[in-house]
């Protein structure tokens, strides 16, 4: 389709090296539609005539059809999904189909529909999200009362509830959401019509075909247009952040699905057994999540590498941008299922969680908030003197609430039975009612306020 001013084709290892056939068969969709909305408007504006506008219409229906039921045959001297339709319509309905290339080019075509295809991924991604933060609030909404150790460090440091431990992720994915989002509004500005990479010279309307591919606008300078990938960077940046996230709450599952931790027992059909230990069950599926989330970083930073100094306009670089996007994609697909699956059937073992919540005198925090809030004392001396007191509980080889009173009162004198009562992992965690605090109607508060949200943008 090029080779006018060639004596000679291409060899072999050109062609291999050239053809993109083989990945960017996944955008014939979008391809076919930018071309739909390319046609009509070359014969709205008197371009090409109506008559041949309707062969192409046909000719790329018939195409449609044709992929829909058995797949692109791939011809690797056609190099792309491009020239692949325009040389089978060019079969389909003989040369008519050489004036669909008018005013555009494959640089403009490209764009458009990989701005097609991440749009229509980013629809898929937000969605699939909104199911695994119904989940969340779900769960979180069963376990709002159920105590469990909060850790710093992986140290016991203060007892919190499930509810509240799953409505931070379900914040994360509430921050991934706006991301994708955000991408989307930001990407959807139409390519097409820049051509090659300085606009044509015939009279086209390009915000009619902005506006039949569901695009805001058209894009404002042609040479932008040809060469920005910011929108396949914007959407690998979200995925990646997003995958962080659920490669940390697969660390969590897989860390509490241990014998050790015992916090959950994860459904046999996220589970895999040993072929040579009888007894084993393991969390494969989120250690699986746990590593697609690198991949998807890694892709990421392929496409980062690849963009990087390249000059204005179009390079063929640019091909290479569609691999690490599919396969971020199809990875995230894929993990968020897979995490959403486990959250929606995960079998908490609340007694188990709640005995370690107890552990590591989860409460002494109680205990200086305690003499500063009934004895005045300064936090600092509090700190201090609870100290002492878990010295002393382990001394005598007992959780701080059983400390008896000439113990306490040996410690401080401001110390009395009194306090033992704070001390407990149900009061403790009670007691944080502060805003976005552990305390089980605070949580029930955010639970509520976020299914409203869920419900607004679904
Ligand atoms: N297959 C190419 C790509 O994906 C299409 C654009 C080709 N443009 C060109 N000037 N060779 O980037």
């Amino acid at each position: 389709m090029w080779g006018g001013r060639f004596a000679d084709g291409p060899s072999a290892l050109m062609r291999e090296i050239n053809a993109s056939i083989a990945f960017d068969k996944r955008l014939w969709q979008q391809d076919i539609a930018a071309s739909r909305a390319h046609a009509a408007m070359l014969s709205a504006q008197g371009i090409i005539s109506q008559e041949d506008a309707d062969a192409i219409e046909e000719g790329l229906d018939r195409i449609a059809d044709e992929y829909e039921e058995g797949g692109v045959t791939e011809d690797a001297s056609l190099e792309d999904i491009h020239m692949h339709v325009e040389h089978r319509l060019t079969q389909l309905i003989g040369p008519a189909a050489g004036r669909l290339h008018t005013a555009r080019s494959r640089n403009d075509q490209v764009a458009t529909d990989f701005k097609l295809w991440v749009r229509e991924a980013i629809d898929d991604v937000t969605e699939e999200l909104r199911r695994l933060q119904d989940a969340l609030v779900d769960r979180a909404e069963e376990h709002v009362e159920s105590v469990m150790p909060g850790f710093t460090h992986l140290q016991v440091a203060q007892p919190v509830t499930l509810g509240h431990h799953l409505m931070a992720y379900y914040e994360m994915l509430r921050r991934d959401r706006s991301r994708f989002v955000d991408a989307r509004t930001r990407l959807n500005e139409c390519p097409l019509g820049a051509a090659a990479l300085a606009g044509t010279s015939f009279p086209i309307d390009r915000a009619a075909v902005a506006l039949a591919l569901g695009f805001d606008r058209p894009t404002a300078n042609s040479l932008d247009s040809v060469s920005d990938r910011d929108f396949a960077l914007d959407y690998l940046m979200a995925a990646t952040q997003c995958a962080l996230h659920l490669s940390r709450l697969a660390e969590e599952f897989i860390l509490w699905a241990s014998q050790p931790f015992g916090f959950i027992a994860l459904p046999d059909a996220y589970s895999t057994g040993s072929s040579i230990m009888p007894q084993k069950r393991n969390p494969d599926a989120a250690e699986l999540v746990r590593g697609h989330s690198g991949r998807i970083a890694g892709a990421m930073t392929a496409l980062v590498m690849v963009m990087k100094g390249l000059p204005l306009a179009y390079s063929k670089d640019m091909q290479d941008d569609k691999q690490p996007v599919f396969e971020a994609h199809d990875l995230l697909a894929l993990s968020i299922a897979a995490i959403s699956g486990m959250v929606e059937t995960v079998e908490f073992q609340t007694e188990r969680m709640r005995e370690a919540a107890a552990s590591g005198h989860s409460t002494a925090t109680d205990l200086a908030d305690w003499l500063v809030r009934v004895a005045k004392v300064p936090f600092r001396e509090a700190h201090h003197i609870t100290g002492r007191a878990v010295q002393m509980a382990d001394q005598l080889g007992k959780p701080l609430w059983e400390l008896p009173g000439d113990a306490l009162r040996e410690i401080d004198p401001r110390l009395d039975e009194q306090l033992l009562s704070v001390l407990s992992v149900d009061a403790s965690v009670r007691s944080r009612t502060s805003h976005g605090g552990t305390a089980p109607d605070a949580v029930r508060g955010r639970i509520a306020a976020a299914r409203k949200a869920l419900e607004l943008d679904a």
